[in-house]
């Protein structure tokens, strides 16, 4: 059982490459603070609202080539004002614990630097568009090949990103670790590299 103690309304994500555990350690987490008796969001990035969640189906699906980093920071970044519209905040503002499944990490990583050089135009269309930050991170760390596999396991049409290759995960991976070691004031990095109970357990240690 956890205790989150003054954790209401609080906001934490959950960031990593692909295939990293992140959806795992999420619902875990969620389950666990539910168990405790605590009022919880579940929710994910791109979607989590409706009309996120279409945005979601146009940049996770197709070619590789279909959207540039430009055009697919645009989309991310509509697709988070949405959900921030529709879920995130009024669940903060009811006093929910949101636990989200990759927030604007995720946009820094990929599109502000993995998939192009684009970290300037990321902050500063975050700072005009979104301009909030999660209380806690749990930024999951693991070898890019075994997350890959472990991805491109599971079946169905959501594999744009995951068809970049391995070159791509591993150069996101060495942003996630940046991004944890600039803001220790809420990022906790995490060996995803242990059995789901153990890095379940870790995390709700850390919590
Ligand atoms: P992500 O959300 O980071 O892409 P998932 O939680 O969906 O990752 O996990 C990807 C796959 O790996 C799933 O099939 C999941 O069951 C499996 N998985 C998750 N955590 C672990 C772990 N610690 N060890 C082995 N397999 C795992
Ligand atoms: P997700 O469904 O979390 O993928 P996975 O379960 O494989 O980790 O996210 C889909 C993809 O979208 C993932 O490859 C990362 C990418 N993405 C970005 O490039 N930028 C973003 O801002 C977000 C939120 C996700």
């Amino acid at each position: 059982m956890i205790d989150a103690g003054p954790a209401s309304g609080r906001f934490i994500t959950f960031e990593g490459i692909d295939g990293s555990g992140k959806s795992t350690q999420a619902k875990r987490l969620a389950d666990s603070l539910r168990d405790a008796g605590h009022d919880v969001v579940l929710t994910r990035e791109p979607g989590g609202s409706t009309g996120a969640e279409e945005i979601r189906n146009l940049v996770l699906t197709g070619d590789p080539g279909r959207w540039s980093a430009m055009t697919e920071l645009l989309l991310f970044t509509a697709a988070r004002r949405d959900h921030l519209e529709k879920t995130i905040q009024p669940a903060r503002d009811a006093g929910q614990i949101v636990i989200c499944d990759r927030f604007a990490d995720s946009t820094r990583a990929y599109q502000g630097a993995a998939r192009g050089d684009l970290r300037e135009v990321v902050d500063q269309l975050h700072a005009l568009t979104i301009g909030v930050e999660p209380d806690l991170t749990f930024v999951i760390d693991m070898d890019p090949a075994t997350a890959l596999a472990r991805g491109l396991a599971r079946t169905g049409a959501e594999q744009r990103f995951e068809d970049m290759g391995l070159s791509l995960q591993q150069r996101v991976r060495a942003v996630f670790l940046e991004l944890a070691s600039d803001h220790p004031d809420r990022c906790i990095l995490i060996d995803g590299n242990r059995d789901a109970d153990t890095v379940a357990a870790d995390i709700a240690q850390r919590l």
